[in-house]
């Protein structure tokens, strides 16, 4: 089928290294011929805490808004910071958001992660704990997966990457979610 991407950012704020990051990879899944949507970071921060009371009643706005955008989709595309050698809090809600109700939005779908960091880890520590999470949605998380440690060294003024192997390596992780998807 064509691939129908849906890309969020854990980290919700403007002009950050991960949204850096994200903004380059779906623009080469665009340059692969994919279809994107990318969430805006704030949306995440406008969603309130997950509340099971609350879902019961039925489920708020932006939320109803986020799972329509996730069901339309076939893959996911994330690049989060690491937050406490974890994931950051509104990333987390948002995924519990996304994934309650009958209709099961994850299963048979396919997931790239990413993340960048100031340090020298990259978010190593972070990614298996969403890895984890993806998983226990249903999702399929591809085995490869993009650390870019040292962020604030990594960029152009432009966005583009300084080091040419990077872009390559986000290139073979989008083309690797790509040939999922049209598989
Ligand atoms: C951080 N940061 C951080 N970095 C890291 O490599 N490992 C970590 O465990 C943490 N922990 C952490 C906790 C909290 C609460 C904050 C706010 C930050 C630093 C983090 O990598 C840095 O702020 C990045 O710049 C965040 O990503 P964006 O916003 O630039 O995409």
């Amino acid at each position: 089928g064509t691939p129908h991407i849906l890309a969020l950012c854990g980290s919700v704020r403007a002009g950050g290294f991960n949204k850096k990051l994200l903004d380059l990879a779906v623009a080469e899944a665009r340059a692969q011929g994919a279809e994107v949507d990318v969430v805006d970071p704030q949306v995440l921060a406008q969603l309130p805490i997950y509340d099971q009371d609350v879902e019961v009643k039925g489920w708020p706005p932006l939320v109803k808004e986020l799972r329509e955008r996730l069901a339309r989709a076939n893959g996911l595309l994330i690049a989060s910071p690491e937050y406490n050698s974890s994931i950051p809090g509104g990333l987390k809600n948002a995924l519990d958001w996304v994934s309650r109700g009958p209709e099961r939005l994850f299963p048979e779908k396919w997931a790239a992660l990413m993340g960048a960091s100031p340090g020298f880890f990259g978010t190593a520590r972070m990614q298996p704990h969403l890895r984890q999470v993806l998983s226990s949605t249903g999702a399929h998380v591809l085995p490869s997966q993009v650390h870019l440690p040292r962020a604030a060294e990594a960029f152009n003024t432009d966005g583009s990457f300084k080091d040419e192997a990077r872009r390559k390596e986000v290139a073979a992780l989008v083309s690797s979610l790509v040939s999922k998807l049209k598989g």
